[in-house]
C-alpha cells in the first residue's frame, strides 16, 4: 500500500541551538507566567510539520501518533487541504451568517451526503456541535414529540467525553472536569455504556435523545459490543426519540469506516463532527441530522459568527472530497490490521490489553512500567508522540496517511520503551 500523493520531503531549517532563547525549554518556561495551566503538555515544542511528521524548535523529528486527538486524520497540512485554504483565504473569508456566501450550499450539500443526512447546523468547535446537539433535541421533544415544557431528558453514558463547557462537563463522571464548575444544567440521565437493559430502564416519555460516542475515545478506546449501537437505534426508534451520535473523534474516516456507526449499518437522527472536518487547518464542526430534527430551528434561536464562514467551508468541502474517495478509509480498515497484529505481538511484552478499530487503539499497559504519562514520556525520547488516557493507557491515532513502514516501526519503538 502507499500513500497517498503528496510531498514527503521532511528538510526544515531547524533552529539548533538547545537553551538560546527561543529554544524549548525556553519556550515552556515563557508559557508559565502567562498561559492559564489547563493542560500539562508532553515537554516537546513543535515548530513545523508535514505529514505524519512533526519537528520541534531545534529541529528534532517526531512521528506524530496523536494526529491531535484525530483532528488530522490527513496528515498536517495535507497538500489538497491547504490548497483549498489558500485559494479560499485569496477569495473571502468572513462574512458571519447575516449574510448568504458563495461556499456554504456546496459544503452542506457534500456533508449530507456523504453521511446519508439531511441538513447541516455549521458550528466550530466538538463542544459547540454538542452544544448545538443538546438544543436542537429539546427543541425538537417540545415541539414535535410534545414534551411539556422544560421538562425534556437527555441520556447519555457513563466515562463519556463531549467536550468541556458547563453543560457537558454537567453529565460528565470525570470528576477532575467537573469539581468546581457547578451549578450544572439539569436534564440528564447517566446509564453504563454498552448496556440496553439500562438504557431501556432510563428512557421515558420525557426523553428527548440518546447521546453516546460509538467509541468512547477519552475512555480509552472503549469499543461497544456488536449489536450495541443496532440495538440504541431499535430502542430510541420504539420509544419515539433521537439517537446522537457523537463521531467528533471517531467519524470522518478513524475506524476504517467514514462513521463509526457505519460498522452496524446504523443510521443516527443526529451526527455531530468536529476535528478532522476542519482538516487539521480551522476550527470546523457541525450537527448533522434528519430534515425533522434540525428543521425545529427557526432565525434568531442558535448562532454563532464563525459557524459556516467561508474559510471553514472551503476546507470542509475539501475534507469531504478526500473521504468522498474512499482512500482513507481503506487505508485505515488496512493498516489497522497492522496496529492490531502490531499490538498483538507486546501482549504479555508490557501490554495488558488492547483496542483497535480502523487506526485507533487503545493501549493498556503494565502499571508496573509507569504511568501513561511516564511511558508517553519515554516514547518522547524515541521520537514518537502519543497522549496517555487514563490510567496507564495510552491511545494511538496517527494520521491516516501514514505508511506501513513507519507505522511498523513506531510499534517497534512502542516494544523498545516496554522491554
Ligand atoms: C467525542 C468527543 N466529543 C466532543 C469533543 C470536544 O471537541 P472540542 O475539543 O473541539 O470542543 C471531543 C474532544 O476530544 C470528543 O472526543
Amino acid at each position: 500500500m502507499t500513500a497517498p500523493t503528496r510531498t514527503t520531503g521532511t528538510a526544515f531549517a531547524g533552529n539548533t541551538s538547545a537553551g538560546t532563547p527561543g529554544s524549548s525549554a525556553e519556550l515552556i518556561r515563557a508559557e508559565e507566567p502567562v498561559l492559564a495551566r489547563n493542560y500539562h503538555p508532553l515537554p516537546v515544542v513543535i515548530a513545523r510539520a508535514e505529514d505524519v511528521w512533526v519537528e520541534d524548535v531545534e529541529g528534532r523529528r517526531y512521528l506524530d501518533m496523536l494526529a491531535g486527538y484525530s483532528a488530522l486524520n490527513f496528515g498536517h497540512r495535507h497538500p489538497a487541504l491547504v490548497e483549498a485554504a489558500h485559494r479560499q483565504l485569496d477569495q473571502l473569508t468572513l462574512t458571519s451568517r447575516a449574510f448568504h456566501h458563495d461556499r456554504l450550499a456546496g459544503f452542506a450539500a457534500g456533508l449530507a451526503e456523504l453521511t446519508g443526512l439531511d441538513m447541516v447546523l455549521p458550528m466550530n468547535t466538538g463542544a459547540e456541535a454538542v452544544e448545538s446537539g443538546i438544543k436542537v433535541a429539546r427543541k425538537w421533544a417540545y415541539d414535535v414529540k410534545g414534551v411539556p415544557a422544560d421538562r425534556a431528558t437527555i441520556v447519555v453514558a457513563a466515562d463519556n467525553f463531549h467536550g468541556r463547557t458547563t453543560t457537558i462537563v454537567g453529565f460528565s463522571d470525570d470528576e477532575t472536569a467537573r469539581t468546581g464548575f457547578g451549578p450544572f444544567t439539569p436534564g440528564f440521565r447517566v446509564v453504563p455504556y454498552n448496556d440496553l437493559a439500562a438504557l431501556e430502564a432510563a428512557v421515558d416519555e420525557t426523553t428527548a435523545a440518546v447521546l453516546i460516542e460509538p467509541i468512547q475515545g477519552e475512555a480509552g478506546v472503549i469499543i461497544p459490543d456488536d449489536g450495541y449501537l443496532t440495538g440504541v437505534r431499535e430502542l430510541t426508534r420504539r420509544h419515539g426519540c433521537l439517537f446522537i451520535a457523537d463521531e467528533i473523534q471517531s467519524g470522518l474516516g478513524r475506524t476504517g469506516s467514514t462513521l463509526a456507526v457505519d460498522h452496524e449499518a446504523v443510521v443516527p437522527d443526529v451526527v455531530l463532527l468536529g476535528k478532522a472536518l476542519g482538516g487539521g487547518i480551522v476550527p470546523v464542526s457541525a450537527v448533522v441530522a434528519r430534515r425533522e430534527v434540525l428543521g425545529v430551528l427557526h432565525p434568531g434561536e442558535h448562532g454563532s459568527t464563525f459557524g459556516g464562514n467561508p474559510l471553514a467551508a472551503a476546507v470542509g468541502s475539501a475534507v469531504v472530497e478526500l473521504l468522498a474517495t474512499g482512500e482513507f478509509q481503506r487505508r485505515a480498515t488496512e493498516l489497522g490490521e497492522v496496529l492490531r497484529a502490531g499490538l498483538a505481538a507486546l501482549v504479555g511484552e508490557g501490554v495488558t490489553g488492547f483496542r483497535v478499530r480502523g487506526l485507533w487503539a487503545g493501549v493498556d499497559i503494565d502499571p508496573a512500567l509507569g504511568t501513561g504519562r511516564e511511558i508517553s514520556e519515554r516514547l518522547l525520547d524515541e521520537g514518537i508522540l502519543v497522549k496517555d488516557t487514563h490510567g496507564s493507557t495510552i491511545r494511538l491515532a496517527p494520521p491516516l496517511t501514514i505508511t506501513r513502514e513507519v507505522l511498523e516501526s513506531a510499534l517497534k519503538s512502542l516494544g523498545k520503551v516496554l522491554g
